[in-house]
Formats: structure tokens, C-alpha cells, sequence
């Protein structure tokens, strides 16, 4: 693949095969994504690779948001709809939380961390699929619940949880209609 190839092919994955990802490969990744732009050289991005250890101690909050969930859509299998949530959380091979640094009093600094952090993020989502790697991010709610920050340890005032990568080799790649140029492209004079 060539990098328009790679760019133009990338596609979010929901289904991983039970292949784990080798070290070696995450941490090619992990080198790219140190590779983003990034504004004032704020390095404002950190990566946690979550274990199997963490991943079961939040399975008490996935559930507990699960049935949140499960409760406002009158769901009629809540037990079942909690399994599937953990699932998520505990099949994918690799489970990365992505924070990106948050500048007290300083919107300015903190939107455009936030956007070196996404480059990062993406760099590392391209690393992956050069090497035939799959990944999928997750806004879902255990992303964003207090129990998640305290779990991992993260202080929310300093770091913002701006998503969980998903990661593996793809089960299923599916394909996915984008708008056409002409369409989001405006030529001023
Ligand atoms: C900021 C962001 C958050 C996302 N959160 C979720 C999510 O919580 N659940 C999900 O299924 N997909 C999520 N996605 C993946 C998008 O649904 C996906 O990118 C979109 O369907 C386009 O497909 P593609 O990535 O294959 O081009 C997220 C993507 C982005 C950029």
C-alpha cells in the first residue's frame, strides 16, 4: 500500500480475530503517533494500554452503565445488553485510553491539544492498518465516566479522556459511503 492507499482503505473495525497484536507493532505505532503535529511542542497526548487486569475492574461500571442504557431505551434483555456492553470492552485484543492534557483557564491552549492529540491518535490508527491492524474509537460512556478516571488513575482536572481505541486484526472490514468532494469543497477567489 502506498500512503493514499493507506489513507483512502482505512476503515473502522468492529470485529477483531483472537490474534494478539505484537509488542513490536504497537510501539511502531506508538512512535508515529509521537510524530503528530503539535503546536508549543505540548506533547499534551498520553496513551494507556489497558490490560486484562483493569479491563475486568471495569466491568462493575460498564454494567452499571449498561443498565442506564438499557433502562431510558426500555430494553427488554437488560442482562443481556450488560454482556454485550462488556464484551466491547474486554474481546478487543488491544484497549488503548487516549487523554489529551487540559490547560487550566486556557480554552485556546486546550482545543488546540485536543487536536494534536486526535493527529496522534490517527497516526497511530494508520500505523496499525499499514501493518494490516484494525482499529475502531470509542466515545461510548464508560469513556467518560468518573469510575473510569479513578480506576485508571487519571485526574480529570489535567487530562481529558477523549477516547478508547479498539484494536486487532479485522475480522470483517465493512464499506462505508463518504461524501463527495465537490460537496464540502469551496474554491474562493
Ligand atoms: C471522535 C469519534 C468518536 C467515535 N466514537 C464511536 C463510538 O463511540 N462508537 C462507534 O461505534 N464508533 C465510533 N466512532 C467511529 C465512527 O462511527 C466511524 O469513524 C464512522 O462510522 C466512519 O467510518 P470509518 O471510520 O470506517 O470511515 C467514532 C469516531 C470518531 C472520529
Amino acid at each position: 500500500m502506498n500512503g493514499q492507499e493507506l489513507i483512502n482503505s482505512r476503515r473502522s473495525i468492529y470485529k477483531f480475530t483472537e490474534e494478539t497484536v505484537g509488542d513490536d507493532l504497537l510501539n511502531q505505532a506508538l512512535i508515529a503517533a509521537s510524530n503528530a503535529p503539535c503546536h508549543k511542542h505540548t506533547h499534551p497526548w498520553r496513551f494507556y494500554i489497558l490490560g486484562r487486569e483493569i479491563r475486568s475492574k471495569l466491568i462493575p461500571t460498564i454494567t452499571k452503565l449498561s443498565k442506564i442504557k438499557s433502562k431510558k431505551l426500555q430494553s427488554k434483555n437488560i442482562e443481556a445488553d450488560a454482556q454485550r456492553a462488556i464484551r466491547k470492552i474486554t474481546d478487543p485484543p488491544l484497549l488503548i485510553a487516549v487523554t489529551s492534557q487540559i490547560t487550566p483557564n486556557d480554552d485556546f491552549r486546550t482545543k488546540e491539544d485536543y487536536a494534536a492529540t486526535v493527529c496522534a491518535l490517527h497516526n497511530l490508527v494508520l500505523s496499525l492498518w499499514d501493518n494490516g491492524i484494525g482499529s475502531q474509537w470509542s466515545t461510548g460512556s464508560i469513556t467518560r465516566d468518573n469510575d473510569t478516571y479513578d480506576l485508571l488513575s487519571i485526574d480529570s482536572k489535567q487530562e481529558e479522556i477523549i477516547g478508547f481505541i479498539k484494536a486487532g486484526y479485522p475480522e470483517k472490514i465493512r464499506t462505508v459511503n463518504k461524501k463527495p468532494v465537490d460537496e464540502f469543497v469551496n474554491y474562493v477567489d
